[in-house]
């Protein structure tokens, strides 16, 4: 029997089945509380990981002319995940989103665990929505990533998003490199942990550090433009802003969970990455 069963078999599902041991990862719709509860009668698994969500193809846009189906995804069933668990004494770790926060902090060292969130875009809204619900449960911790940062190759990672954009912006963000989210999540789902965790690497990192790095070690003829957040949907790139900002993490520390500061972290991803698509050749 698996030790995790993992819903939701996108992205980060299949990332983190193949990077933890003992874990299950299921591609199964869950529409009801019933069809949660056969899988954990099923499986009988020790705490349940959600990495299910509606994220938008191509892209987040997608989902300010679907909201139906993005509080659904978003909202709803980390509800009836969570019901099932609690019914059935199970521990679940929901992946959350750092994109609930836009702009300034009330704080100068950024955003807290326990701040009201500000969100704009649908998706952000419905992802916020099921924080507000989870966080009164407990057994159930909510790890906040954001702007996954990725050792492996792949059309969700933010080095190639950035690598293929021919305009970017320059802002500065809280980050969270892939490989330590992983770990993360580990110890979370071991400690049991509870409430709101910002799972984001110590520090923060400007787009152009991270295509300075991506010229040094992968690509030396890579060129782009740089242009301004405005100018991003004056332009037609996007339909709406992005959340641009940069988060705390004092809750980790509090439970003995530590992450690599942001520039080690990005360093080695870079390394990696680069290995990898040297080996892809
Ligand atoms: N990747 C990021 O940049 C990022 C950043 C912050 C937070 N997150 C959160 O992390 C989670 C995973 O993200 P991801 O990038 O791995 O997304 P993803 O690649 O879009 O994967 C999400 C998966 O959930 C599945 N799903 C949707 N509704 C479902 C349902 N009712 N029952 C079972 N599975 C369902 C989707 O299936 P279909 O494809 O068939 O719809 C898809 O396979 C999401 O909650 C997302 O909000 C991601």
């Amino acid at each position: 029997m698996p030790k995790v069963l993992i819903i939701g078999a996108g992205y980060l599902g299949h990332r983190f089945q193949e990077a933890m041991e003992d874990v299950l990862l299921t591609d199964k719709i869950i529409d009801t509380v019933r069809d949660v509860e056969d899988l954990l009668r099923e499986y009988h698994p020790e705490a349940v990981l959600n990495c299910a969500g509606t994220t938008g193809v191509p892209n987040v846009d997608w989902c300010e002319s679907h909201p139906v189906e993005t509080y659904k995804g978003n909202t709803v069933l980390p509800l009836l995940l969570a019901e099932a668990c609690q019914k059935h004494g199970i521990h679940l770790t929901h992946l959350g989103s750092g994109c609930v926060f836009y702009g300034t902090s009330p704080e100068e060292a950024g955003w807290r665990e326990e701040d009201h969130a500000n969100p704009s875009a649908t998706y952000s809204r419905s992802k916020y929505a099921a924080d507000l619900v989870l966080t009164t449960l407990p057994n159930v911790a909510i790890a906040r990533l954001r702007m996954p940062i990725d050792s492996r190759p792949g059309a969700r990672n933010l080095i190639d998003k950035l690598a293929n954009y021919p305009k970017i912006i320059d802002v500065e963000n809280s980050v969270t490199v892939v490989d330590d989210l992983i770990d993360v999540v580990r110890q979370l789902i071991e400690k049991r942990g509870e409430g709101i965790f910002h799972v984001v690497n110590p520090g923060t990192m400007r787009h152009k550090d991270l295509m300075t790095l991506y010229k040094e070690l992968v690509d030396p003829d890579h060129t782009c433009e740089w242009i301004t957040e405005d100018d991003l949907v004056r332009q037609g790139l996007a339909v709406k802003r992005r959340s641009n900002n940069i988060m705390q993490s004092h809750r980790l520390e509090e439970i003995g969970i530590h992450m690599r500061p942001i520039n080690e972290a990005l360093c080695d991803t870079m390394i990696k990455y680069a290995e990898a698509k040297r080996g892809n050749k």
